[in-house]
């Protein structure tokens, strides 16, 4: 929580009770992709509202039928069949319990830094933050290496080929490849320090799948509804996963999620075997259909894209010139790493002073990464060249001034 009270928020500006207003750097972590209060959504809304608001799983209905299509022409080719839910967790629940009727086999494989919400199973696959894991054990789930070429000082494809060799011996020393369901990745981590897993990890991914009978599962909960570039990241990097989980962005600000799935994977689950109150509620789902029209007509994940590629690179020169700073990320899902150089070790306290020195400038932005020393960039993918360009200008001089002056004052 960054301790502001929101009253009002339009476009990617949010205005706080205390009569000050922020670019919004953070939209409500990777949610807001519209920005706020987009009119198409509003209009999709009170319009629905007025035919039906709640069936809870009763009844079908249209706005969750057109969904389901709209959803098919926009996810990777794979991707043939949808269940909608709630929350992201809930859809990667799911997405276990799917992923494991439809391989009869029950071992899970996450990897190191990931998150996949804070239910039980997500829990369980989860490893970004020690307090997430307090008190649950392994969960039953193994955790694997992610690439971390910055972390090794190595190319991205060594590092892919690095993790891939740890897999392995994760396969030969504690969980068989015949009793493993999945492999569960998001393919840029978000909590974890926004990592990209890059193209030759996830297609090293695809083929142990494919060679060990095992399903491919990309949470794109943050990655999604196109904040890498394209719709989903899966299209970016043109790998494509047996199983897709979405939330986050897909309900144009409402509560929503689902998890998409191949047709013979889903079709493991019978009618009846899983459900959920409020998921796919007529609302949301109109909303969605709203946003996604939106989204189209405005070409976001094409401006996500454009404007990521030129902030990634302002922010790497910027770290270029402070030896505290690396930046990486794919389209608008941007991290900038603060770590005390000569002990190579992660610099919160650097970080938050730059935080809030950006927020100074009227710029609001989050951190992640286990340390918290990760300054996260997931601006809505509304956000116009210049505004994006008052945030990063105030991203330098922010950097600039505590970078040289220190943090520890
Ligand atoms: C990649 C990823 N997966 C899952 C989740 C959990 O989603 P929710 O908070 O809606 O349960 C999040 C939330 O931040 C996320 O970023």
């Amino acid at each position: 929580m960054t301790g502001l009270d929101a009253i009002r928020g339009n476009g990617a500006w949010i205005e706080t009770s205390d009569g000050n207003r922020y670019l919004d750097l953070a939209a409500g972590i990777a949610t807001c992709n519209l920005g706020h209060s987009h009119p198409a959504v509003i209009a999709a809304v009170l319009h629905q509202m007025e035919q039906v608001i709640h069936l809870g799983g009763v009844c079908g209905h249209r706005p969750m039928y057109d969904l389901a299509d709209r959803l098919a022409g926009i996810t990777p080719d794979s991707i043939e069949r949808f269940l909608f839910s709630t929350t992201g967790s809930e859809a990667n629940e799911a997405a276990l319990r799917v992923a494991r009727a439809a391989t009869g086999r029950t071992g899970v494989v996450c990897f190191r830094g990931s998150f996949h919400g804070r239910t039980q199973g997500a829990l369980a696959a989860t490893t970004s933050k020690a307090a997430f894991r307090m008190g649950l054990g392994s969960g039953g789930a193994h955790v694997a290496p992610f690439p971390r070429p910055d972390e090794l000082g190595i190319s991205e494809q060594e590092a892919a080929a690095h993790a891939l060799g740890e897999l392995d011996q994760l396969h030969r020393h504690q969980l068989a490849p015949e009793e493993t369901a999945c492999y569960v990745i998001e393919p840029v981590q978000g909590q974890g320090g926004c990592h990209p897993a890059g193209a030759d990890f996830l297609a090293g991914l695809r083929e142990r799948a494919d060679q060990h009978g095992a399903l491919l599962i990309f949470d794109e909960i943050q990655t999604g509804m196109g904040r890498t570039g394209e719709w989903f990241a899966a299209q970016t990097y043109g790998v494509d996963p047996d199983v897709i989980t979405m939330a986050k962005a897909i309900g144009g600000g409402f509560p929503l999620s689902s998890l998409g799935a191949r047709a013979e994977v889903m079709d493991a689950m019978r009618p009846g075997d899983h459900g959920s109150t409020f998921g796919g509620n007529p609302v949301s789902c109109a909303a969605a259909l709203a946003g996604i029209d939106a989204m189209e007509a405005e070409d976001l994940p094409a401006h996500a894209r454009e404007l990521g590629a030129a902030a990634l690179a302002r922010l790497g020169d910027l770290a270029d010139r402070h030896p505290q700073l690396s930046a990486r990320g794919l389209g608008l899902m941007i991290g900038v790493e603060v770590l005390d150089p000569d002990a190579r070790e992660a610099d919160p306290t650097l970080a938050a002073a730059i935080e809030s020195a950006v927020r100074e400038e009227g710029v609001l932005l989050i951190r992640s990464g286990p340390d918290g020393n990760v300054i996260r960039v997931l601006p809505p993918l509304v956000i116009t060249d210049d505004e994006l360009d008052m945030a990063l200008g105030a991203i330098e001089k922010a950097a600039e001034a505590a970078c040289r002056g220190g943090s520890r004052d």
